[in-house]
């Protein structure tokens, strides 16, 4: 089927002529099928039932067009009416082919609907059905621009890419495609001195701005008009296309004189005298009605500078280099609407130094420190100098004298005249000289003034401390020998000079004792007490081999050690003693009820002797005999009942004694608990009420047990069968009542 429409259609080409000859009805359908075949549509496709349809046809199609055939059940149909918009356009043949007799065009009308009633002899049979035929756009329109030429202005300096006018494009063509999809490309510049375009267009708003090398570089030409003429092009199917549709337009662009620039940096010499507010600078709007404010760019306090109504910068005090050498102003420039004129402007003011600050010398006095036997031109310090005025200039250039030495020896120190650093020039002795002052003069192009240094000539650490003796011997020390006590002294000496770090020496006992059950106290001068830093225990150490190191502070010189003269030895023995028995606690506390039952351990005392021998308890100062101690466990108990109302609280003193002699005690704080076993008592038993003359009678009772058992008490009147007595009545008093 594909193969024979594919030969058919090669026969449709070639027989093109016929379509202008006049038709017959016969002659008319085959050329229905063939211009169908024609648009390489497949026949069976543009067939359906008589039923509403849509149907799409290409604007601008040659005609005749067959477009689709209705297939109408009832065979008696020999005519169809066609009525509704666009019927003129199309026709319908007997056998029920809707076809094109004009062209259509999209941008005149791009959808119709048209009613088809199939007729049998003029009588309505089938229908009405409604046909919608779209009209499908082709790219037949060329955009074209909405002015054949445009002008603009352009300030000189206009930031580049902010669009300055825009040209406009339209396209008859349908919006929804392609066909009307346009861009914008600018086709050249005139003149175009160094081919360095100046300007730029925006392919898709047609917005035109300035390039990088437009900001910098479009410039007014006086006296001719216009400065640049730009061509501009529109296409659309979005540019993309050879077959795209073009137009074109001109550009006229004028450069203006852009007012608003910079009149930045600003320079201001500090401590500037003259009448303040001070005019420093002018800037001027584009729009001659602007109004101006100013503003600092970084947050800070002091801000001395104003902005008068016609755009005249001002200073309003002196300013100060080494207090801000450089502020940043910010002037707007905003119509009476407060919207913004020009873009903000940033504008540097920066403060010149004088030389207003004299040198100063960093130390009061510089102390430097040169080893003796050093070679000639060995560096002895730097002198640190500091100079307020910028940092580069004259102002702050400092140059260095030595003006005054002491001892005033020749040739001994040499200064560098640019930087501060002194040097030796030559080797230096201590034994000669120790210290040097020198008065330095550090002068910048006004000021000077006068720093002091000091040069110790130290000693080279070439000797090391010597003991005079590596071996002390032993020593024997009871076991209760107290902490601090010197057990011996030790004696070293360093041929160094005194008083400096080279000759201090400085004693560690480097083995021997790990728990640091000794210590050697010094002054440094040689002279070291050995001594008991923590007590002594047989039990736990009965000898150390104390090794002792005696050392300087300071480094050796290069190429020394320390040798086995700095090291001395020493045994110390430690003998027992028999020690007293050791209780585990030192405070023993006991609080009971006092109706602790007979026979009940109020508390175990424990304690051991450090010999290990046996351990016996006994208590004594028990002066109620109410306790007892287990004389081998410790255990305390009651042998007696306890009454808290005789005795509340009570000591004991318990010894631990060792079966041989050493004892040890410890008091034993006894306190007793209420508990309520005593009865309330009435003081008085008897009292007398006059009958003549009756009184109330006061009756008072006690109570030995303490809160909460003894008051308040309830009274009652003893009666017989619990009855009311007719004649007595009592009333509370707080622990009193009366009758
Ligand atoms: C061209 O179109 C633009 C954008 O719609 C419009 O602002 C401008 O006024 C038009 N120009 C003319 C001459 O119609
Ligand atoms: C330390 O030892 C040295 C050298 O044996 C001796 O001359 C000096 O008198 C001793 N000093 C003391 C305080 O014992
Ligand atoms: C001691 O007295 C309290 C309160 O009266 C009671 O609860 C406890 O049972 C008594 N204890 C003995 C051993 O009698």
């Amino acid at each position: 089927m594909k193969l024979f429409l594919i030969t058919v259609k090669s026969v449709s080409h070639s027989s093109s002529p016929v379509q202008t000859v006049i038709m017959t009805a016969m002659m008319h359908l085959l050329l229905l099928i063939l211009l169908g075949i024609a648009a390489g549509t497949d026949l069976e496709e543009k067939k359906g039932p008589f039923e509403n349809t849509v149907l799409e046809v290409l604007e601008g199609t040659p005609v005749p067009f067959a477009i689709y055939q209705f297939q109408v059940g009832d065979p008696d149909v020999n005519s169809f009416r066609l009525s509704g918009e666009g019927k003129d356009d199309v026709r319908m043949s007997k056998d029920g082919w809707l076809y094109l007799e004009n062209p259509l065009d999209w941008s005149r009308e791009d959808n119709y609907i048209i009613k088809v009633e199939a007729l049998a002899n003029d009588k309505v049979v089938d229908g009405p059905i409604y046909v919608t035929i779209n009209v499908l756009d082709v790219n037949n329109n060329a955009p074209f621009f909405n002015q054949s030429s445009y002008a603009a202005m352009v300030r000189e300096n206009s930031p580049a890419g902010v669009p300055f006018t825009r040209v406009f494009a339209l396209d008859r063509d349908d919006p929804t495609t392609p066909n009307a999809d346009l861009r914008y490309s600018l086709v050249s510049q005139i003149p175009n001195m160094n081919h360095v375009p100046l300007f730029q267009i925006d392919p898709n708003t047609g917005e035109i701005s300035t390039t990088e090398e437009g900001e910098h570089e479009a410039r007014q030409s006086p006296g001719k008009d216009p400065d640049y003429t730009l061509i501009v092009r529109v296409q659309d199917l979005a540019g993309a296309s050879e077959t795209a549709l073009t137009g074109n337009t001109r550009v006229h662009i004028v450069v203006q004189e852009n007012l608003w620039v910079s009149p930045g940096p600003i320079h201001v010499v500090e401590n500037w005298k003259t009448s303040y507010p001070q005019v420093i600078a002018k800037v001027q709007s584009n729009e001659p009605n602007a109004v101006y404010s100013i503003v600092q760019k970084e947050r800070q306090l002091k801000f001395p500078f104003m902005i008068t109504e016609n755009g005249e910068i001002m200073l309003t005090e002196e300013l100060d280099r080494e207090d801000k050498d450089m502020y940043t102003l910010v002037v707007f420039a905003k119509d009476n609407h407060d919207k913004e004129v020009d873009p903000p402007m940033e504008i540097y003011v920066v403060v010149d130094d004088v030389n207003d600050n004299e040198p100063k010398c960093e130390e009061e006095e510089s102390v430097f420190e040169v080893q003796e036997d050093e070679p000639s031109g060995s560096l002895v310090g730097q002198l640190l100098v500091h100079d307020d005025d910028k940092e580069g200039t004259l102002n702050s250039q400092l140059s260095y004298e030595i003006m005054f030495q002491f001892p005033a020896t020749e040739n001994t120190f040499l200064i560098d005249g640019t930087n501060g650093k002194i040097q030796a020039l030559r080797s230096l002795r201590r034994k000669e000289q120790p210290t040097y002052s020198l008065d330095v003069r550090v002068s910048d192009s006004d000021f000077s003034t006068i720093c002091k240094v000091v040069i110790k000539v130290i000693d080279v650490n070439n000797e090391m401390p010597l003991f005079e003796m590596t071996d002390y011997g032993s020593y024997t020390l009871a076991e209760d020998t107290p902490v601090g006590h010197t057990v011996l002294t030790i004696n070293a000496t360093d041929a160094d000079d005194p008083d400096s770090g080279s000759s201090i020496i400085e004693f560690h006992i480097s083995a021997g004792d790990d728990d640091k059950v000794f210590t050697v106290e010094t002054d440094g001068k040689g002279i070291g007490h050995v001594v008991i830093a923590k007590p002594l225990d047989f039990e736990s150490s009965t000898i150390y081999k104390l090794k002792i190191d005696a050392r300087n502070p300071e480094p050796l010189m290069k190429g020394l050690e320390y040798g086995s003269e700095s090291t001395a030895y020493v045994s110390v023995f430690i003998t027992d003693i028999d020690e007293v028995p050791e209780f585990s606690l030192d405070v023993l506390d006991a609080t009971v009820p006092e109706n602790t039952t007979k026979g009940s351990v109020l508390l175990t005392v424990d304690a051991k002797d450090p010999e290990g021998k046996e351990i016996g308890f006994k208590l004594e100062g028990d002066s109620k005999d109410w306790l007892e101690i287990d004389a081998d466990t410790g255990e305390i108990k009651t042998k007696q009942k306890l009454d808290r109302e005789i005795l509340e609280s009570f000591e004991v003193t318990v010894t631990a004694f060792e079966k041989g002699e050493m004892s040890a005690e410890r008091v034993v704080h006894v306190r007793l608990l209420d508990v309520n076993d005593n009865y309330p008592r009435l003081v008085e038993t008897q009292g007398f009420i006059c009958v003549g003359k009756p009184k109330p009678v006061v009756i008072k009772a006690v109570d030995p047990d303490s809160d909460p058992y003894s008051q308040p008490f309830t009274f009652a009147l003893a009666t017989n069968n619990n009855k009311k007595s007719p004649n007595w009545n009592l009333r509370q008093i707080d622990g009193t009542l009366t009758l």
